[in-house]
Formats: C-alpha cells, structure tokens, sequence
C-alpha cells in the first residue's frame, strides 16, 4: 500500500465482515491481517519508559519476564529533565529498539496530568502541568514516529486514579476538562500528529472515554482536526456500536468475534451506517500505510542505549537541596564515605504493572560508586532497613550499624525511598510518607553524621517533613532506569552537573495538596472540585508554601537573569532574556516563563507556566533566550463562548528559575484585537455597551423607553456601576414596564438584537473587548 488513494481503494475491496473485523485485534498484540488483499498485522507493545514485549503474542505478561529491552528513566522522572531535545532522542532510541524487535506501535507515552500524589500510575506521567507535559510529549512522539513506529498517547483521557477507574466516572467541568486535562494531548495532537491514541478506562462525565462522542468526535476529531487511530486501553470497550459511532477504531485486545458480529448486524439492521464504519476502518488501513512505508533504519548498539540511559538518567535527577555546598563530594578531601539502605545494591529504577520493562541490563549505584571514588577513599556500606515495605517493623540492630558507619566515616549517603510494591498499575498510592523504618533511620544517621544526604527513589512527590530539615543535601532521584546508578554516582562526584527541576510540587504534607478533600471516588463519581487550580496554581492560589515548589531543582553552578523583554507583534508576543553562568562549573539552566492574567473577569490561576528553555552554559558565558508566545498561551476557555478567549488588557511575563523563584518580571499591555461575541437574549448591560452597534441600538431603545417612564435612565458611571452585569431584558422589566404595555420584553430584545445584526457591517459582528 502507498498511498491514501490506494487506502481507499482498498476499503471498497473488503467485505463487511472483514471489514468489522479489523476494528479489534487478532490476540493481546497484533491487529488482523486480511492476506488475500496483502494487509498486514501490526504488533504493538508496551509502554512508557521501554518496551516490554510479551514472549508469546497471547500473554499480558504483567508479572512475567519479558524480553529484555533499554529501561529509561520513568515519566516523573524524565519530566524532570526539561528537556525537549533529549525527549526527541529517546523517540528516536525507543523507534529504532521497536524496530529492531518488531514492534509496530510503542504504547506511550503516558502524559496524564498528575492531580493527586497518590495516583498509582504517577510514575507514568510526566507532570502536574500541560505545557511541560504537551511540550515534552510532542518531540517523544515525533522521535518515535521519525522511525517509523507509531505512538500512542494516552490515556485519554482523566485516567487520575486506579481506584475503581473501570466503573468511575471522572466528573470534571469543561474549562477544567480543557484547560488542565486535556491541553497536553491537544499540543501533541497539533504539533506532532501521533499515528495512534488510546482511550481510557474511566467513564467521563458520565459516559465511557471509549465509546464518549464528546470527546473523541467532537474534540478531538472535529476540533482538533485528529485523523490518526483511536485504540482503546485493554478491555475498556463496553458498547462497540457507540465507539464505532464516536470513532474509536480499534478494540483491544481481540479477537472479540461478540463485536465483530455486532457491528456487522447493527449494519445489516441500519443501526449503523456502514460509512460510520468505513471511516474507522480507513483510519486503520492507513496507519497500516504510514508503519510500512517506512525505510529501515540504523540500529544502535545495545552499549548506545544504555549511554543513552545513563545520560537520561543524569539530566532527570534534581538536587533539591544542598546547604553549605557539601555536594558534589570531592574524593581528595575524604578519607571515606558510608553508603547506607538497600536501595544502594538493590536499586529501585521504575514501576509496576503494565509499564515495567524486563532491563537489558541494571547499573547498580554501590557498583559505580566503588567504580567512580573506590580506589581513592574507602566506600563502606549498611544496609539500613532489610526491606523497604510501607509498614515495615522498625530494626533498631540495622539502624544503630548504620548510625556506627555514619559516626566513622566523613561523609553519609543514605539511599531511601518509596517501596517496590508501593507504586503499581492498579492501586493507588497508600502514603506519601517514607516508610517509619527509613524515616528513623535519616534521623537518627543525621544527628551522629551531619554531612548526610539522602538520595530518594519514587515516582511521585514525597513528604519529607520528618527529617528534611536536619540534612544538608536532598536528591530526588525518581525511578530513573537502568542507567540511574552510574548517574547518582556520577552526580555524587560532580562528574555530572544536576541539571533537573522537579516536574511535580512536593508539599509539606499531604493534606496540602489540592485534592485533598477529594482524593478519590465514590459511588462512581470521582469529582475534580479544585478545578482548575492543580499543582503549583493552587499552591499559588492558597497562598501555601511547599517543601520543594514545581520547577525547583540546583545546580552545582549559579546562573543569574537579566534583561527581559517582552514585545507584542500581532498575536503574537516575543521574549527575550539574558542568562549568564556566575559559578564555576559548566551547568544547564532551566527558565520558566510563566503568564499572569491581571485583569481577566474569570477565574485563572494566579500564573501559568506558557514556554521553558533548557540551556548550556560555560562558566561565564552569557545567552539570550529567545521564547515566542502565541494568543492561545493569553487565553482561557471561554464556556460561555465556547471557545479559546484572550482578552485585550495588562498581563504580567515572569521568567523564573523555579515556579517560586521568579527573577524578572514584565508588564504588557496586549491588545487581541477585536473578538466575535454573540449577543442574546440574557446578554448583559455590559455586553452591550461593549460594542459600537449595539450600544447605539440601546440607546435608541432607551430613549424611547425613557419618554414612557416615570424614572429615566441615564448610563453615566453610577447606573453602569451598579446595573453592568444585569441583563438587560431584567433591566427593561424592571424600568420599562410603562412603555412595554402588551408586548413582552423578550420580544423587544429580539427587535434590538436583529437591528443589531443588520446594521453591523459582516466583519464588525464583533466589538472591541
Ligand atoms: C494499561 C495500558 C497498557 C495496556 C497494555 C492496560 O492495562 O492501562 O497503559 O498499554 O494495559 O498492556
């Protein structure tokens, strides 16, 4: 097959029959062939960080042992490096590994929005905030794709919770819905046309995502213009007919001959019209087209990859904290160092469930650690809790041998975090607290060894409130892969720079974080009632300090901000600023550029984060950055409107190092020009004083209406002041009743809203706003 002629040519070739049996899959893998016209199965494989191809094409293989393959740094963690670039290159390095194992489709990325810390699947998702998430998510998908391997982003969408997500409805308003939930896959639908999409298990807004003609035709289809495959999770198809309908093209897994059978009676029956069909199937054969037509391409070596992991890794991690510049450990001056926790021979480097990967090979961090610093100072290690479980028992034995280590040595590293089983496909997260065991532990080694440093190992935000303020460093090392021990040594020692910022906010404690009084479901109706203010907008909005805000992350160098620029050339506003490496050592810099609305009518978060830039820089070296922001980076969903709306007025450009570390800001006026808004019936006083034609219409109008009334009115400052946001048929019944007689207020108001409509030129239907 070569071309979309040729696409449809070939659907008027197959049968009904066959056609309705491509629509779901040959087994847990592979979508059907039909020989006898030279279609092909494609086979399609988890996930999120790697691939985790089954041994057989008829096993889940969830807690099997797959065939091995490069494990990269999970999505929190790879989230955290900021950098688009490097996303690209893992697409590329996970297309090139997917066609080397014959894998048509990558099941990733994962790019939900994090709403609460303990969503199971956290370690899945990039980010708390769209823009990082779309940004990083697009250059995965492109990487990918350039190779020829379809993604297939998911899941869309309001996947936030494990907790009986197949019979939860995720109850989310429109503007939260588009604003926060669906604005990632909206920016890598646009920017990078993923081949495939999946759907999720949860019902939104009370209907399922698969079988949901809001979201996947009307949004997704109609308004964002998608035209590759939407496939579901597996198993989240329940009415095949309506998916049909709505446009979910594939059902996994198959070989489901129930539906096939169905979707061939529901057309032989005229419930279905076989056109509503053939667009799916079409959708089909050409992603077929678009996966073949590919040319081979260069494999990298298994050694590459694993470059390539360790590389990811490093540029994941974020240094959170590192008082007195203890970090990074300079070997000339140790005599030794006590390495500390299970973690250090039994790394933790991603998640559960359908996610994991079976690692080509692992680094382990007391391995690289003796490797980096072994034969210059004496590395000594104890392994500080016997196994990290959520309850684990407290051991006074292990924690007093540590603590002795700690004593004797000068420096302690102290390896800690989320247990294996905590975080998994499948359940939610029980605690975001570190198990008591560990907790004790950093205590009790922080008060015998004050330079301690504690390096964490979770897919999602931690509490550290315990024992955070008794050491000086703090690593968040995420579940960065198969390359995550050579990093953390390597960062240890300063052979590598921290250049990650946290992706996520990590509160104080748990109850800070916006989901608090909602954490999850019940009776089928997850509600997201804290709307729009998730993550770092609501620790904005609340006026709440976190322990480490969104966007934070040091570095072993300093950078300093200067100079911003902000200028407006149509819809489009230019930025510039200047950032310079004041330290030592050659570093990476992440600037934020976040957007405030100062004037806007609506609610909206209190900033925005709208572009970033990650740049290298030299010590002493001074770049400009350059950022263009678009008229949808100013906007807000309009419900009213049903649309995108950026509203002429002041808005604040902050560049920041981190969400609470803003280092410059500029003020601008931007003027979006003239918007369409329709007048109606309940418009209000405001409303149509906001436009030429149609104030000059009410004024005609009320003078009218003022010769028949007792009480006249007069649109100066006090009646606009208290009347404004009255509509005005309320403001005809309330004055006007003299003059009205017979005739009913909304019939005047339909009279002034058509000699609004004619006397308006076609292009002036709108006013200044
Ligand atoms: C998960 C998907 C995954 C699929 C296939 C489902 O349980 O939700 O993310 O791609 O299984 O393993």
């Amino acid at each position: 097959m070569k071309t979309a002629t040729e696409t449809n040519m070939l659907l008027t070739q197959l049968t009904l029959e066959e056609k309705a049996s491509l629509c779901a899959g040959l087994n847990m893998w592979m979508t059907k062939s039909v020989d006898r016209l030279n279609i092909p199965s494609l086979a399609m494989y988890d996930g999120t960080n790697g691939i985790r191809k089954t041994a057989s094409t008829e096993e889940l293989g969830i807690f099997g042992h797959n065939v091995p393959a490069t494990c990269y740094p999970t999505g929190s963690a790879i989230g955290s490096s900021w950098n688009v670039e490097l996303l690209r290159e893992l697409g590329i390095a996970l297309g090139k590994e997917s066609r080397e194992l014959d894998v048509d489709i990558l099941l990733g990325p994962g790019i939900n929005m994090k709403r609460t810390p303990l969503g199971g699947r956290n370690f899945e998702y990039y980010s708390e905030d769209p823009c990082l998430t779309g940004e990083l998510g697009a250059a995965f998908v492109e990487g990918l794709q350039s190779q020829g391997v379809a993604a297939s982003v998911k899941h869309f969408a309001c996947n936030n919770q494990e907790y009986e997500k197949m019979i939860t409805s995720s109850e989310v308003d429109e503007r939260t819905l588009r604003e926060i939930y669906l604005s990632a896959f909206e920016r890598i639908v646009k920017k990078a046309d993923p081949w495939t999409i999946m759907c999720s298990y949860n019902l939104l807004n009370g209907e399922y995502t698969s079988e949901n003609e809001f979201l996947l035709k009307r949004i997704l289809r109609e308004e964002w213009g998608y035209d590759g495959v939407v496939l579901s999770d597996w198993t989240a198809v329940d009415n095949r007919i309506k998916g049909i309908k709505a446009g979910l093209d594939l059902e996994m897994p198959g070989p489901a001959h129930y539906h096939t059978q169905a979707i061939v009676q529901a057309v032989q029956a005229g419930e279905l019209e076989e056109q509503e069909l053939d667009a799916c199937v079409r959708r089909i054969l050409e992603l077929v087209r678009r996966t073949r037509e590919h040319q081979a391409v260069a494999i990298q070596s298994a050694e590459e990859r694993h470059e390539l992991a360790r590389r990811a890794a490093a540029e994941s991690m974020v240094l959170l904290k590192n008082d007195n510049g203890l970090l990074p450990l300079q070997p000339e001056r140790l005599s030794s160092v006590a390495v500390i926790g299970r973690f250090a021979k039994q790394p933790r480097i991603q998640g559960a469930g359908s996610a994991k990967v079976t690692p080509a090979r692992v680094d382990i961090p007391w391995d690289e650690l003796q490797d980096i610093a072994g034969g210059r100072l004496e590395l000594r290690y104890a392994e500080g809790y016997a196994q990290a479980s959520p309850t684990d028992q407290i051991d006074e034995g292990l924690i007093e041998e540590s603590v002795a280590l700690a004593a004797r040595s000068n420096v302690a590293v102290i390896f800690a975090g989320q247990p294996e089983s905590s975080e998994s496909e499948g359940i939610d997260i029980a605690s975001i607290n570190l198990p008591p065991h560990q907790s004790k532990l950093i205590q009790a080694v922080a008060e015998a060894q004050p330079n301690c440093i504690v390096v964490l190992s979770s897919g999602t935000s931690l509490v550290m409130r315990p024992w955070v303020d008794q050491v000086p460093c703090v690593i968040q090392g995420w579940l960065s892969g198969q390359g995550a021990g050579r990093a953390i040594a390597e960062m240890l020692f300063g052979l590598v720079n921290p250049s990650g910022k946290l992706s996520e906010t990590f509160p104080v404690k748990l109850s800070d974080t916006p989901a608090t009084l909602y954490p999850r479901g019940e009776d089928g109706k997850l509600y997201y009632r804290e709307g729009l203010f998730t993550g770092y907008r609501y620790y904005d909005r609340k006026q709440l300090e976190p322990q480490f805000p969104f966007g934070h992350g040091l570095s072993y160098t300093t950078f300093e901000y200067d100079s911003l620029e902000a200028v407006q050339t149509g819809d489009e506003v230019h930025v510039a600023c200047v950032i310079r490496n004041t330290g030592t050592r050659s570093g990476k810099e992440i600037i934020q550029l976040y957007v405030n609305d100062e004037e806007c009518k609506w609610v909206r978060p209190d900033k925005e984060l709208k572009a970033f830039a990650k740049v290298e820089l030299e010590p002493g070296e001074t770049k400009k950055v350059h950022f263009t922001l678009e008229r949808r980076d100013f906007s807000y969903y309009n419900t009213k409107e049903q649309r995108w709306v950026a509203d002429t007025g002041f808005y604040n450009i902050l560049a920041g190092s981190s969400s609470r570390d803003i280092r410059l800001r500029s003020r601008l006026h931007c003027d979006f020009g003239t918007q369409t808004v329709a007048l109606h019936t309940f418009s209000l006083l405001s409303d149509w004083l906001r436009y030429s034609h149609s104030q000059a219409v009410l004024e005609e109008y009320l003078e009218d209406m003022n010769r028949h009334s007792e009480e006249a009115i007069v649109l100066n400052e006090e009646f606009i002041g208290f009347w404004n946001d009255f509509p005005l048929i309320k403001i005809i019944q309330m004055f006007g009743q003299q003059w009205l007689q017979n005739k009913s207020p909304r019939l005047v108001i339909q009279e002034m809203l058509d000699r609004v409509a004619r006397c308006q030129p076609a292009d002036e239907a709108t006013a200044e706003r």
